[in-house]
C-alpha cells in the first residue's frame, strides 16, 4: 500500500497524484515511470513520473481520465491509498550536452516533459519548449516549465497564446526560426508525438518519444507493451519508453493501443452506471 499525498485536479480532465514512497522517489531519473492500481480491481496504469522530492519521499504524476480506472484514480484523494504502487521503471531519457534540445508536449505530457527539460538545462543545454493545448484553459504548469527553458511557446487552437497550429507545424516554424536544433523530445499522446516525428524528419532532427502503449506488468515478462522500433520487436517498458520517433512502427503501435478499446467503453458504462445512478 502507499498512501496519497496530493490529488488535484489541474484542469477539467487532468489530475495531479503525488504519492508517498521514499524508496522509489530516491531512484527516479527523468524519463521513467511508475505503474500504480487505484483498488484491487483495476488496471496497472503506467504513468510517466513528473517529478519527485527526496526529502519528502514523494512522487508526482500527472494523468488523464479516459477509462475506468483513471476515472477512479481522479477521485481518491489525500490521506487514501493505493494497494500498487511500482518504479522508477524503464530506461532514464538520455541525458547530455547536446547544444540545443526542444521539448515538445501536450496533455499530460506537458507535465511528463518537465524533469527532462529541467535535467536538460542543468546539462547544459539551450532549452526551446513548445507546448500544444486546444485551449488556453487546458493550460497548466506554465511557470515550472518557463522557469526551466530559454525560449517557450505555446499553440493553442483559440489563439489565445503564441500560435493558433496543431504542434508539427508549430515546431516547423520553431526550428526554422531558432536554426540548428540538436534534438526534439515528444511527449504526449500517440498521435501527437507521431505528428512530431513525421514533421522533423524531412528537417533532420533526431526525435525522441515517450511511447505509451499498453503495460501490464512494466518489468518486460508479459510482452503487452512490445512495439517495432526499425524492425525490431522491443518491449517499450525495459527497452524504452523512450525511442526514435523517425524508426518507430506507427500504424502498428495505433492498432495495438486499440486492442481494448470496446472493452474500455463498456467497461466505463457499466460503473458509472454503477457508481453514479
Ligand atoms: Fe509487460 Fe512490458 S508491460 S513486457
Amino acid at each position: 500500500m502507499a498512501k496519497i499525498l496530493k490529488r488535484e485536479r489541474l484542469v477539467p480532465n487532468i489530475h495531479l497524484i503525488e504519492i508517498e514512497d521514499p524508496q522509489i522517489a530516491k531512484k527516479c531519473k527523468p524519463g521513467q515511470f511508475v505503474i500504480v492500481m487505484a483498488d484491487n480491481f483495476g488496471e496497472r496504469i503506467p504513468l510517466t513520473i513528473a517529478d519527485w522530492d527526496t526529502e519528502k519521499g514523494s512522487v508526482t504524476s500527472v494523468f488523464l481520465v479516459v477509462g475506468t480506472s483513471t476515472h477512479k484514480l481522479s477521485l481518491l484523494e489525500a490521506g487514501d491509498e493505493v494497494p500498487v504502487f511500482v518504479g522508477p521503471l524503464g530506461r532514464p531519457s538520455e541525458i547530455e550536452k547536446f547544444g540545443k534540445i526542444l521539448c515538445a508536449g501536450g496533455c499530460f505530457g506537458i507535465a511528463a516533459i518537465y524533469p527532462i527539460a529541467r535535467a536538460m538545462k542543468e546539462a547544459g543545454n539551450t532549452v526551446i519548449t513548445v507546448l500544444d493545448v486546444k485551449a488556453n484553459f487546458l493550460l497548466y504548469w506554465e511557470d515550472k516549465l518557463r522557469s526551466v527553458s530559454d525560449e517557450f511557446y505555446v499553440s493553442s487552437r483559440d489563439g489565445y497564446y503564441d500560435c493558433k497550429d496543431f504542434i508539427p507545424k508549430t515546431l516547423e516554424s520553431v526550428v526554422k526560426k531558432e536554426g540548428k536544433i540538436d534534438r526534439v523530445i515528444s511527449i504526449g499522446c500517440t498521435y501527437l508525438m507521431y505528428t512530431c516525428s513525421e514533421a522533423t524528419k524531412p528537417l533532420g532532427v533526431k526525435t525522441l518519444v515517450s511511447l505509451n502503449p499498453i503495460m501490464v506488468d512494466g518489468t518486460g515478462m508479459c510482452g503487452a507493451c512490445r512495439v517495432t522500433v526499425d524492425g525490431r520487436t522491443k518491449f517499450a517498458c525495459v527497452d524504452g519508453p523512450d525511442f526514435d520517433g523517425h524508426l518507430v512502427d506507427w500504424e502498428e503501435l495505433f492498432i495495438r493501443r486499440k486492442s481494448y478499446f470496446e472493452d474500455e467503453i463498456e467497461s466505463l458504462c457499466y460503473w458509472e452506471k454503477k457508481n453514479f445512478p
